[in-house]
């Protein structure tokens, strides 16, 4: 296959004490976007960062900022993001009652819309909004942490979701997210991923920049 994958950097597993740095490394990567974890302590079991630190980010970024939402009722903070600098931004399923209020709320403000799937939703459960969705993540890990290992199940996942964007003629995007390294990114490309996220494999790799090219050029 000729297509090559798409980078989103999470820094989640950067250096707060040195975050600038960590955002130029991304800059000066071929990382294609920079992608935010928002963790409220509700949805998930863990606090990430907020606005402060999304608004500090946008000032150095030259990649387009992604932000994935792991927060209860999203859309009191759609506005905030997209004024924050967000340009993409994915709501969890699980978070959302009425998630196609949700997307075209995040719409209206001028954002692409994803949803995020945690590993136990269905990819079936898609199949009347999916034209609504400009990305859809598959999260391949439990969210709320960097670091835990690829479950093996998203692959199915990923070539279910594939097969019902192809039909449906779409040109949603599919999101890898968690557990992803230079060794399974080939292999998520191949069931049909647009896109990983590069966490902390990168971040713990001696050279950041060359590791995301090995990402970017694995087939
Ligand atoms: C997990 C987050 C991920 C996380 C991935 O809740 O959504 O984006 O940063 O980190 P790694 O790549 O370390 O699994
Ligand atoms: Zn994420």
């Amino acid at each position: 296959m000729d297509k090559s994958i798409l980078i989103t950097s999470s820094v989640l597993n950067a250096d707060f004490g040195n975050l600038a740095a960590d955002i130029r490394m991304i800059n000066d990567s071929q990382a294609d976007f920079i992608h935010l974890d928002i963790m409220d302590g509700m949805f998930v079991p863990n606090i990430s960062f907020g606005f402060p630190v999304v608004e500090a980010i946008s000032k150095i970024a030259r990649k387009p900022m992604e932000a994935h939402l792991m927060i209860e009722q999203p859309d009191r903070y759609v506005e905030r993001f997209a004024k924050a600098g967000c340009s993409w931004l994915s709501v969890h399923y699980e978070a959302c009652p009425h998630l196609h209020r949700s997307l075209q709320l995040i719409k209206s403000c001028g954002m692409k819309s994803g949803i995020a799937l945690n590993p136990h939703t269905p990819v079936s459960l898609l199949e009347d909004i999916l034209d609504m969705a400009d990305l859809v993540i598959l999260m391949s890990v439990n969210p709320g942490f960097g670091g835990q290992k690829f479950i093996p199940a998203t692959m199915g996942k990923i070539e279910k979701l594939r097969a019902m964007i192809d039909k449906a003629g779409l040109d949603t995007l599919i999101e890898i997210d968690g557990g992803v390294n230079k060794d399974n990114v080939a292999s998520l490309l191949n069931a049909g991923a647009d896109m990983v996220v590069a966490g902390s494999a990168v971040f713990k790799a001696e050279n950041p920049v060359e590791y995301i090219r090995l990402m970017k050029e694995a087939r």
